[in-house]
């Protein structure tokens, strides 16, 4: 398994995940087991995703099982929004980790640079972007304290790794003025309608990885209610030519086009043929002129922006 090395730990982080948003409940668990029966090595999850406690049943069936052991595989996850308080940061991590049922985090990220009221789990768990009331409501944490936090993750051993999401380079800056462990990941959207070269030529010289996702542009927002009029990558008329062309499929060409730049990727999916073919994206390459033609494609669309839940939250402005 193909892997980037995080500049601070020198941790080995897999190239290819499996993506956890929006995999079922219901069948999260068997899904994790045969991802990792599959031969996926890192798992992204998140608080916000409601299904850490069941992606951590599959993991640790496929450990008992023998196939992997705990060191074998990343965990990724993340703190949500409500809990960027000194305090609840590292009170929810540690419940985070008590859902999935290990002892620590190879990586855990800040999932947006927005602050929102803290709302107690035993209320409503995950809390997701409103407050009881169905209205949003923005809180007044720095960034700075929550940082302090994560570093603290890390110095009791809870995170092994700590790093950002859905951050430009704005914010990045800021965190690296006051950081005694600076961010190692920055994992934000990217495919080849947002092709995001400034901010890749960013991180790289801060030495900062970048995970990109929803490489397949508008179609994980498709069961969302995306009603844009972006024809989605997997049937854009280039992607299905280079597709034919290289003998892959539409999804192996998108994460192959993310992958060659040096960036991580983490496809989702339900479906556990699509699964499997994912992950065949490493021993191959795209022809540089097939790679050139797809970054042309970029008319800078961005599917996850959280303005248009509340204008104040613009963070992408
Ligand atoms: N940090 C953040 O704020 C953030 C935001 C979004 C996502 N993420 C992470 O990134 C991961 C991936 O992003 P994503 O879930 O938005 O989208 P994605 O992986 O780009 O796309 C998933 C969608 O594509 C379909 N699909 C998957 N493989 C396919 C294939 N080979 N052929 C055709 N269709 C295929 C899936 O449907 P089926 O399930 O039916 O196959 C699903 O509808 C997430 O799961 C999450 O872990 C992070």
């Amino acid at each position: 398994m193909a892997t980037i090395a995080l500049s601070r730990t020198g941790a080995q982080m897999p190239t290819v995940g499996f993506g956890l948003w929006k995999v079922t409940r219901s069948t999260c668990a068997d899904t994790v087991y045969n991802a990792i029966k599959a031969g996926y090595r890192l798992l992204d999850g998140a608080g916000d995703y409601g299904n850490e406690k069941e992606a951590g049943e599959g993991l640790r069936r496929a450990i008992a099982d023998g196939i992997v052991k705990r060191e074998d595989v990343w965990v990724t996850s993340k703190l949500w929004n409500t809990f960027h308080a000194y305090d609840h940061a590292k009170a929810i991590a540690k419940h985070q980790l008590e859902l999935w049922g290990i002892e620590y985090f190879d990586l855990f990220l800040v999932h947006f640079p927005i602050s929102l009221e803290y709302i107690e789990p035993s209320v409503k768990y995950p809390p997701e972007w409103w407050g009881l009331d169905g209205k949003v409501h923005p809180a007044n944490v720095p960034m700075s304290e929550t940082w302090k936090a994560m570093e603290e993750l890390v110095d009791e051993g809870l995170a092994k790794n700590i790093g950002v999401s859905n951050s430009s380079g704005a914010i990045v800056l800021d965190i690296l003025r006051y950081a005694r462990i600076p961010p190692q990941v920055n994992q934000v959207e990217l495919h080849p309608y947002l092709t995001q070269e400034g901010l890749i030529k960013f991180c790289k010289t801060h030495g900062i990885a970048i995970t990109a996702y929803s490489s397949f542009g508008p179609q994980s927002y498709v069961e969302l209610g995306y009603k844009g009029t972006a024809v989605s990558l997997l049937e854009h008329d280039l992607v299905s030519q280079l597709a034919k062309k290289n003998n892959k499929t539409p999804a192996q060409v998108l994460l192959r086009w993310a992958v060659q730049q040096g960036l991580a990727v983490i496809p989702k999916s339900n479906n556990h043929d699509r699964l499997l073919a994912n992950k065949d994206v490493l021993d191959w390459n795209l022809p540089e002129e097939d790679h050139k033609a797809l970054s042309k494609l970029n008319i800078n669309l961005r599917m996850n922006d959280p303005s248009e839940i509340d204008p104040r939250l613009g963070i992408f402005a």
